[in-house]
């Protein structure tokens, strides 16, 4: 048993998503959040920014106690998972498009991927897609945007839209049937996307799949926890706002 908290870090707020799928299947941990809102997003920075900012953030989190590592965030874990693991010794679990179970179930042969466009030109992204995609059709878009607006607060409404229209729009004339959210921050946003297309494709994101292993990490490693009054700690080193809007008033925030 280890009562120590989970981390969890992400360039900002779409690592709540991988948040909210961890406390709900391991509801005995603590748990410690960090944002990283003031160098969001990662998306468009280079594969050496985004690994020294990944490196800060699992410092900053084991520094604090953390027994085990969850990088909610696609363009981080497909940018420096590898490096991560081999830089600590504690269990570091990562967070990928999935895009596998879209090329398992597709019917039509096509699968749309939106990701930041450090997750499309990562080594890891690839290598999945080839693995599972070699005989389906993936049309790939970069959400260039959407991370800032969501980051600002911006969860609805006619400018997110828009910009959804442009990124979702080739896929629907591809006749997609699955549309892989690949970035943590897009399921903050999927009824504006549901709204886009149409009810015949399936949206999968995630943050259920980023749970159960996390699950199994902590049970082979002897690492659970047994909190019966699990805490929850958010720090964030920029501006809180979005985080305050999309939590509970009840979780603590601690800006630094
Ligand atoms: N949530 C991050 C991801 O999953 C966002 C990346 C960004 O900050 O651009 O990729």
């Amino acid at each position: 048993m280890n009562n120590a908290p989970i981390g969890i870090f992400d360039s900002g707020i779409g690592g709540i998503t991988i948040f909210k799928s961890v406390q709900e299947l391991l509801p005995k941990e603590n748990i410690l959040y960090y944002s990283d809102n003031l160098n969001s997003p990662y998306g468009n920075k280079s594969k050496k920014e985004i690994q020294d900012l990944s490196l800060k953030n699992s410092n900053w989190l084991l520094d604090k106690g953390c027994k085990i590592i969850v990088v909610a965030c696609n363009t981080a874990t497909t940018n420096c998972i590898s490096l991560l693991r081999k830089s600590f010794k504690q269990p570091f679990i990562g967070v990928e498009p999935a895009i596998k179970p879209a090329a398992i179930n597709t019917k039509t042969g096509n699968i749309g991927v939106l990701a930041t466009k450090g997750t499309l030109n990562s080594n890891l992204f690839s290598i999945t897609s080839n693995d599972f995609c070699s005989k389906i059709n993936i049309i790939e878009k970069n959400g260039d945007g959407l991370v800032e607006m969501i980051e600002n607060g911006i969860l609805n409404g006619i400018e997110i839209e828009m910009l959804l229209v442009k990124f979702l729009s080739p896929m629907i004339k591809s006749n997609i049937d699955h549309l892989v959210l690949g970035c943590t921050h897009y399921p903050l946003i999927i009824e504006s996307i549901k709204k886009i297309l149409p009810d015949s494709v399936k949206v999968l994101e995630s943050g259920g799949a980023v749970a159960k292993q996390t699950k199994k990490i902590i049970m082979d490693n002897n690492i659970i926890g047994n909190n019966t009054n699990p805490t929850y700690n958010f720090y964030c080193n920029g501006i809180d706002n979005s985080l305050k809007k999309i939590l509970p008033n009840n979780f603590k925030i601690n800006t630094i």
